[in-house]
Order: C-alpha cells, then sequence, then structure tokens
C-alpha cells in the first residue's frame, strides 16, 4: 500500500498549527503557535485579535512545519483543513491558505470537521476499533458520538446548554483564576475535598448534558460566601465542581457502553487532558472491559496533528472539496 502523507491545518480558535501525518496514523512533525498569553490578558479568546495573530503566524507555521519534517510540499498527498464550526475570521485564515496550497501545488483539498479532528485524535494513538463511542469534551462541545466504522458519527446525545469546557472556564474565573481555566481547576481538584455541595447535572435516561445548572450553583455559593464574608476555599471547591460534573460525564457514557456494545471508548477535546476525567474514564473502561483510548496531552487541545488523521480517513473515502470550500462557524458533524 502507497504511503499517504497529509498536512492539515487549524486555526479555527486561538492556535495556529500546521502537521504533517503519515497513513492517519503518525506523526511526522507538528508546529504551533498558541495565542494563549495574549487573550489571557481580557479572560478568553477576542475573535478580531485571534483573526490578526492567525494572519501573522500561519505562513510561518506551515514552513516551519515542512522544515521540521524534511519535506517539501510535492511530497505531500492532499491538504487537510479544518473548516470549521469555530470563530469565522479564524476559520477562513486557515481555509485561504489551505486553498491557496491547493491551487498552486495541485493538491486534493480535504474539509475537516473540527470534532472529527479531535476524535481521530486518538487514532495517533491506536487503531480504533468498531463499534465505538467518543466522549466528546471541549470549550464548544459534549456530546456521545457512536460510530459503527470510519467516518459513520451517529450523535447519541449531547449538552442541553453549556459546553464542559465552557463551564470549567467559568468555575475557573468566578474563583480568580486566569483563562483557560480548565487546567486550573483540574490541578486544584487533585489536593480537594468534595465538601460542597452541588446539583448533579440532568441525571434521567436520555444520553444529554446539562452544565447551566451546576455553573449557577457554584457562581451563587460563591457569592453568598463573600456576602458573608467568609474565605472559599478554592480547591475544595474545585474538587467539588469536577466530582459532579465528571459523574454525569461518567454515568451517561457508562449507559451507551453497555446499550450500544462498545468495543472502544475513546475521549476527544480539550477537557481529555484533565487527569480527574482520565481517571474515572480508565476505571470505567476496566469495569466494563472496554478498550480504552485517549490522546496524549499534546493531542488533546486544537492542534492540526488531529486534522491530519482524520483527513487521512476522509481522503480514503473520497471526501475531497473544491476551491469553492467555505468556512462555517456551526456545522453538524458529519
Ligand atoms: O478542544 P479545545 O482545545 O478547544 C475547543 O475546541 O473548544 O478545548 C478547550 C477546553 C477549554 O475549556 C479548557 O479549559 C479545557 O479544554 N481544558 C481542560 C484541561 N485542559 C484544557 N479542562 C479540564 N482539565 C484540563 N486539564
Ligand atoms: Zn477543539
Amino acid at each position: 500500500m502507497k504511503d499517504i502523507y497529509i498536512l492539515g491545518i487549524e486555526s479555527s480558535c486561538d492556535e495556529t498549527s500546521c502537521s504533517i501525518v503519515l497513513n492517519g496514523t503518525k506523526e511526522i512533525a507538528t508546529t504551533i503557535s498558541s495565542q494563549i498569553d495574549i487573550h489571557k490578558e481580557y479572560g478568553g479568546v477576542v475573535p478580531e485579535i485571534a483573526s490578526r495573530e492567525h494572519v501573522k503566524n500561519i505562513t510561518i507555521i506551515i514552513e516551519e512545519c515542512l522544515e521540521k519534517a524534511k519535506m517539501d510540499i510535492k511530497d505531500i498527498d492532499a491538504i487537510a483543513i479544518t473548516y470549521g464550526p469555530g470563530l469565522i475570521g479564524s476559520l477562513l485564515i486557515g481555509l485561504e491558505a489551505a486553498k491557496t496550497l491547493s491551487f498552486i501545488y495541485n493538491k486534493p483539498l480535504v474539509p475537516v470537521h473540527h470534532i472529527a479532528g479531535h476524535i481521530y485524535a486518538n487514532s495517533l494513538e491506536k487503531e480504533m476499533q468498531f463499534p465505538l463511542l467518543a466522549l466528546v469534551v471541549s470549550g464548544g462541545h459534549t456530546e456521545l458520538v457512536l460510530m459503527s466504522d470510519h467516518y459513520s458519527f451517529e450523535k447519541l446525545g449531547g449538552t442541553l446548554d453549556d459546553a464542559i469546557g465552557e463551564c470549567y472556564d467559568k468555575v475557573a474565573r468566578v474563583i480568580g483564576l486566569e483563562y483557560p481555566g480548565g487546567p486550573k481547576i483540574d490541578k486544584l481538584a487533585s489536593i480537594g475535598n468534595p465538601t460542597y455541595k452541588l446539583p448533579v447535572p440532568l441525571n434521567d435516561d436520555s444520553y444529554n448534558f446539562s452544565f447551566s445548572g451546576l455553573k449557577s450553583a457554584v457562581i451563587n455559593l460563591n457569592h453568598k460566601l463573600e456576602q458573608r464574608g467568609e474565605e472559599i476555599n478554592k480547591a475544595d471547591l474545585a474538587k467539588s465542581f469536577q466530582t459532579v460534573a465528571i459523574s454525569s460525564l461518567i454515568n451517561k457514557t457508562k449507559k451507551a457502553i453497555q446499550n450500544y456494545n462498545i468495543k472502544n471508548l475513546i475521549v476527544a477535546g480539550g477537557v481529555a487532558a484533565s487527569k480527574g476525567l482520565r481517571d474515572e474514564i480508565f476505571k470505567l473502561g476496566e469495569e466494563l472491559n472496554v478498550d480504552v483510548t485517549i490522546p496524549q496531552m499534546k493531542y488533546c487541545t486544537d492542534n492540526a496533528a488531529m486534522i491530519a488523521a482524520a483527513g487521512y480517513y476522509a481522503y480514503k473515502l473520497g471526501r475531497i472539496a473544491d476551491l469553492k470550500l467555505n468556512s462555517k462557524s456551526s456545522d453538524k458533524l458529519s
């Protein structure tokens, strides 16, 4: 079988990244420029600033990736690009770069949904086995996705309001932690105790999630303690929050594994970097005798290696776009 080299580009939020991946499984080189330090000042991503930073970085990131891989663009079989969902201005910068390369060097253009990218970050770890269940947990998504084969996505359920990552970031902000707060809450939780009583999110028979009630409960609790002049124990609050948030994810994931005879459970998206969640997922895998795959930390948050990995499977299925391809700020996973 001929080796296939995919060059992936990701620019949907505040990371500009390029990567070359061999046969959807082996990372050859990745370059990434993160804007976290710039957006930190504002407590979240500022779309206009993000777009300008992508413009500054995109060509450098692509050139450096090819250099790092010691490859020429002529050695690349196809260009994979995150077309959506994400910040429209940011997406367009990556898309225009990808289209330009595709046009000049006559390379197929492969559109990749950002969440498909997060899911396929797992194929950089281990071959996927089907039926597979993906627990998607990022700044913008919280979903359970059933896959009976490559690129076949059936959404079993999702959040009715806030995404889990968004909730982590909000809780962090309420207790004075810098953006992005998810990793800081996760770290604090590891030294805290679940002493604060918080409501358990949407404990029903569906595969849906709801985190806005939990988020409001944390805000109200913090407010009440402040008014009383009582000091909040940040580590205990982080642990209390993380315990109920993760138990909601685990309960629904468990039910889906049992109902769909799942062989492989994978976790996808930035919150997959949470040590608290990783530990519970591995425990669940052992309990139900299901193979668990979680990406390495560097592939959990936004990166282009995952886009190139997904791009390989899309390319093999002939999912090629022409130069009319446009970015979409929101789009169903397909
Ligand atoms: O997938 P991602 O990089 O961007 C989106 O596509 O949304 O996810 C970012 C989210 C942020 O909300 C961030 O706080 C969260 O992932 N995150 C974490 C951890 N690392 C990143 N949440 C909990 N624990 C972590 N270690
Ligand atoms: Zn993401």
